[in-house]
């Protein structure tokens, strides 16, 4: 099965490096992402986890629960943790899932065959408060994912979800932003008191507008 954006991101039971969870009990009413990793004790996917943990707090400040996933065992990621910990110099306290029987990777199609039978890709899910998919990302199991890069689409999904505008290419938090093609000139004026800039018809610019 294939999970595309706009779809409700599937529920499920499992078990944690923290204890047992149901996904939307998990979530409540926060952002989520959701993140699998090809293998315990693996050397890219200890600098990722490392990195999350690391960026707890920004995602805590953005309202974001965050879930890392693999198909190894609880037993395995107790250990780990203790090297991400040493190593990366932060204390993991998301949890991870053990997803052995390999269900969640497959509803979430974590798994691609053509890259390997056996491990979750490198996938990575944005999930709003509505439990709809926001963004997927997917990298191959020799490059590690810029968490950066996570936050900064977060402030654009939740700025976006709020006010009628789109963020341009490499934009960043307090960065102008774009007026939506639906709303016109004329009314964007009126939305956006802080001033439209019309660089085309269809290219408008205005300061964001929450900051
Ligand atoms: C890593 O995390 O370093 C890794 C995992 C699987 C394959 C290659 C690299």
């Amino acid at each position: 099965m294939s999970i595309r954006l706009g779809d409700i991101a599937p529920n499920f039971k499992a078990k944690t490096s923290t204890g047992d969870i149901d996904f939307y009990e998990f979530l409540g009413d926060s952002w989520g992402v959701l993140f699998s990793h090809p293998a315990d004790y693996t050397p890219v996917c200890t600098t990722e986890l490392g990195k999350t943990a690391l960026l707890q707090g920004e995602f805590e400040k953005r309202n974001v629960k965050v879930l890392a996933l693999s198909v190894d065992s609880i037993g395995r990621h107790e250990g780990w943790i203790k090297d991400i910990n040493e190593t990366q110099h932060t204390t993991v306290g998301f949890p991870i899932v053990a997803d052995e029987d390999k269900s969640i990777a497959n509803a979430y199609g974590m798994i691609h065959p053509n890259a390997s039978e056996t491990f979750t890709v490198r996938s990575l899910f944005i999930i709003g408060p509505d439990k709809k998919v926001k963004l997927m990302i997917t990298y191959p199991a020799s490059t590690g994912r810029n968490f950066y890069e996570v936050l900064r689409v977060i402030d654009s999904l939740q700025l976006t979800a709020q006010y009628s505008v789109a963020t341009p290419a490499d934009w960043k938090d307090g960065e102008d932003v774009i007026v939506v093609p639906a709303v016109s000139t004329e009314d964007a004026i009126q939305k956006f008191p802080k001033g439209v800039n019309v660089v085309k018809p269809y290219l408008r610019y205005t300061p964001q507008p929450n900051k």
